[in-house]
């Protein structure tokens, strides 16, 4: 099996309509990287990362292996929409047009077509956990954790530790 055959299993694992593979596509989800200059800051770097998160979530055997899929897959799609590739190789910034970062992967989500149950809809808005917060946001986070507490801490968990073993 070559790279992408097994990217495109974990993506029809995530079972969507073929419209949102396109849509992926299009956005740039197979060529983003997956930060600019710490973790696999290069192209392909957003699907290696997604699918790293994926196995950690399905390794804890707490959720569906669609719901793995789908959040692992799917948590980080703003960084189809907020790196830049730039001559000379390396990619800078560009703000996306969407608050926060969970959030604006979540409403891409909704963009594109992709179903999402309320809790994998939480998981990806919060999956930054608390960090840099302010006290409004701190209270809606609260809020969340009442609500959805496993699918928020460990899909946080799997990203953060994903991230931690990425070069
Ligand atoms: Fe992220
Ligand atoms: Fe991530």
């Amino acid at each position: 099996m070559n790279d992408q055959e097994l990217i495109n299993q974990y993506l029809e694992r995530t079972n969507q309509p073929p419209k949102v593979f396109e849509a992926l596509k299009q956005i740039g989800y197979f060529d983003a990287p997956a930060s600019k200059g710490h973790h696999l800051a290069v192209a392909g770097g957003l699907v290696e990362h997604s699918m790293h998160v994926t196995n950690i979530l399905l390794a804890m055997k707490l959720f569906t292996e669609e719901s793995c899929h789908r959040i692992g897959m799917y948590h980080d799609l703003v960084k189809c929409l907020c790196y830049k590739a730039v001559a000379g190789g390396g990619f800078e910034y560009v703000q996306p047009p969407h608050p926060g970062h969970g959030v604006a992967s979540a409403l891409i989500a909704a963009d594109i077509g992709i179903e999402l149950m309320p809790h994998e809809r939480a998981a990806i808005v919060w999956h930054m956990g608390a960090f840099c917060l302010d006290d409004r946001q701190m209270a809606e986070y609260r809020a969340a954790l009442k609500q959805w507490p496993d699918a928020i801490v460990l899909t946080h968990a799997a990203d953060h530790l994903a991230s931690l073993t990425e070069e």
